[in-house]
């Protein structure tokens, strides 16, 4: 898999991909994530991506020119299966999204920053739009770095042990259960001696019950959904 990035700002998504799991992963060549800067493509002397808005009001726009020119040299080097702008107007991300997205081939992910991109590359050039929840940040880059992670993990070869990332909250519908690791005993807390017991059976009845009981107290609306 191989995901482009499209930010005005590419320094913020350096950390993000360089460390854990992602990181791991692109060095060993299960992905490829490439953040450009959209100021490579702007044929403005003064090297500006943005421009006033028509009508007036606070803010700029992001302008057509350097973001199609930069989708067009992109696409002429391989296809895409989505291009997706970075929104909090866009879809809200959830993990059906994100396991469906893991198994595309390429991603171009686009990043807006200050009031926006002109509407009209929305319209006929973006092929999705995302959010990541009802909250606004300055840029779509946080953003494009919580998908890229959350898309990422669910490569085949991206986490040393392939199940665990099925095991995750929300893979199945539920929260995951409670995890423990030693000491067996600590400040007089114990682990629930059925972890203790090494009997898998009943170990992974617990695990469902404990997932269970805390999806329905925490998060109830997602059984609901269920
Ligand atoms: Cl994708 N972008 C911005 N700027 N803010 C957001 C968002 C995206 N998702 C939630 N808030």
């Amino acid at each position: 898999m191989r995901i482009d990035i499209l930010s005005a700002v590419p320094d913020l998504l350096q950390g993000p991909f360089s460390e854990s799991i992602v990181g791991r992963a692109r060095k060993a060549g299960v992905v490829e994530v490439e953040v450009h800067d959209i100021r490579q493509w702007t044929t403005d002397k003064h090297g500006k991506i943005d421009d006033t808005p028509f009508g007036g009001g606070a803010g700029m726009v992001m302008a057509i020119q350097p973001i199609v020119d930069a989708i067009a040299d992109l696409k002429s080097q391989r296809h895409y299966d989505e291009i997706i702008y970075l929104t909090p107007d866009g879809e809200r991300l959830g993990q059906p999204r994100i396991n469906q997205l893991s198994l595309c081939g390429n991603l171009l992910l686009l990043c807006g920053h200050y009031k926006g991109i002109d509407q009209r590359i929305r319209d006929h050039v973006v092929t999705k739009e995302l959010s990541i929840g009802d909250y606004v940040l300055s840029g779509g880059e946080l953003a494009a770095a919580v998908l890229a992670d959350a898309i990422v993990r669910l490569v085949p070869g991206a986490i040393g042990d392939g199940a665990s990332a099925l095991t995750d909250s929300f893979q199945d519908g539920l929260l995951a259960p409670p995890v423990y690791t030693r000491p067996a005993e600590w400040q007089g807390h114990k682990v629930p001696e059925v972890l203790l017991g090494g009997h898998h059976a009943e170990i992974e009845q617990w695990r469902l019950d404990e997932a269970l009981k805390r999806t329905k107290q925490l998060r109830p609306d997602l059984l609901d959904e269920a």
